[in-house]
Formats: structure tokens, C-alpha cells, sequence
């Protein structure tokens, strides 16, 4: 959780952070659909300066109460982000937790954004990034999300012929969660999928739990001049 995130945590290690429902699960969304680049703000109206600046082909995206704010061109439902929409486009965003969890994690040596839908393509990256690593769930405003816990246990199972080291009593559950519930079942139980059910988002909660729908993309995000900035990566699986 961000809240408790010590700098220890993240300064030489591989940080990634999950924000299944559905920051991160959107951003993969995104990419799979021809974005360019994600620039991350910390707050709404950091999110529109910057994009109010910027000249090229861009999208102004994210949610407050889970929802677009009624200026921005896309909300933070991963279903809407279509190639139509972000082929070629440079993606503001900004999310009450997921980005915000990313920007907690900045001093990270390696940060990448994981999600039950790119858990093998994220564990690849890990191994390959060869560091230890810390599985940042971003949680609902302070609170553990169940979803982000069984996000970070996929990709710890997608690692099975690492000898895995746990630091904490958290990984071990995560990795149990994931291994009893392969299809991610419990998600529909979450509190967040309740918040979206309340907004006729339910279908955003069914699109999360598909582990592995972009089973070679990797999100890598880097701190360019001071803004987070995400692109991905696409590896042979
Ligand atoms: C967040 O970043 O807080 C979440 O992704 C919220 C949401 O479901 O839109």
C-alpha cells in the first residue's frame, strides 16, 4: 500500500504496482490498443495543465468516484479504449489510486505498471530486470483491495522457476490466493467491483479478470524530466 511504502522499499529495487480495478488493467488496455505513451499526474488538474501544454495528438484520461470527469475525453474504464480511440495518442491520466501509487514508487530502480492481464509478460520483466523486487498494491484510498493482492500473487506464480524469496507474510498469502482462485473469481466479491457495479460498470470487473489477455505486453515507466511517463513493450512468450 502506498501509505506504508518506506523508501527502502523502493530505491534499488524492481517496484511494480497494481491497480487492477482498473488503473493498471486500463493502462494495458490502452497500449494493446496503440497508445503511444501514458504521462502520469498526481491530480486531475495537474493532468489538464499538461495537456492543456502539450501539441501533439493527446487524450486527457481518468476518473474521480470512478468516473470522467465531464472535460476529459476518456474515463478509466479499460473497455473504452478502443484503437479508434488511442492508436498513435499520447494519454494523460490521472486516477485516484492507481496513479498515485506510481507516483509514490518514482525512486524505484525499475517500475512497471502489473495487472492480472499482463501477469506473465510482468514476471518476465522482473526476472529479466534481475532486482529485488516490491509488489505495490495501490488499494482504495488507504484500504487493501483484494483484487490488487491476487494481481500481485499471479505474477508471483508466473515465477515458479525462480527460487522465490519471500520478505513478508503478505507475498505468501498473495501467492495463495492466486493459486486457489486461477480465474479470479473472488473479484466479483471485492468492494471495488461493487463500486463499479453501483456506476453499470460491472463489465469492467469481468474484463480485469482475465489473466494473461495481453499475456506479451510489458509497461515499463520511467521518470522523464519529472513526469512518469509509461510505454510498453512487447516480449516473445
Ligand atoms: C484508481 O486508480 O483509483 C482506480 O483505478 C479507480 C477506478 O476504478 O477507476
Amino acid at each position: 500500500m502506498p501509505s506504508l511504502l518506506k523508501q527502502q522499499d523502493v530505491v534499488g529495487r524492481t517496484v511494480v504496482v497494481f491497480d487492477v480495478l482498473r488503473a493498471t488493467t486500463t493502462m494495458a488496455a490502452a497500449f494493446n490498443a496503440g497508445a503511444t505513451e501514458i504521462r502520469f499526474f498526481a491530480s486531475l488538474d495537474a493532468a489538464r495543465l499538461a495537456r492543456a501544454s502539450y501539441k501533439g495528438q493527446a487524450l486527457l484520461v481518468g476518473e474521480t468516484q470512478c468516473e470522467k470527469p465531464h472535460d476529459f475525453d476518456l474515463g478509466n474504464s479499460p473497455r473504452e479504449f478502443t484503437s479508434m480511440q488511442c492508436k498513435g495518442m499520447t494519454l494523460f491520466m490521472s486516477t485516484t489510486n492507481g496513479t498515485r501509487a506510481m507516483v509514490a514508487a518514482r525512486n524505484a530502480s525499475r517500475l512497471f505498471a502489473g495487472s492480472t492481464v499482463n501477469a506473465s509478460a510482468t514476471a518476465t520483466a522482473i526476472r529479466k530486470a534481475g532486482l529485488p523486487v516490491t509488489l505495490l498494491c495501490a488499494g482504495t484510498e488507504g484500504e487493501m483491495s483484494l483484487e490488487d493482492l491476487i494481481g500481485c500473487g499471479t505474477v508471483l506464480c508466473r515465477m515458479e522457476h525462480l527460487q522465490l524469496d519471500f520478505e513478508n507474510d503478505a507475498a505468501v498469502l498473495a501467492a495463495d490466493l492466486a493459486l486457489r482462485d486461477p480465474d479470479n473469481e473472488l473479484f466479483e466479491m471485492t468492494q471495488a467491483a461493487e463500486r463499479l457495479s453501483g456506476v453499470n460498470l460491472d463489465e469492467d470487473t469481468q474484463f480485469a479478470s482475465i489473466t494473461d489477455r495481453f499475456e506479451d505486453l510489458i509497461i515499463h515507466v520511467t521518470d522523464r524530466d519529472g513526469t512518469l511517463v509509461a510505454t510498453s513493450e512487447r516480449i516473445d512468450t
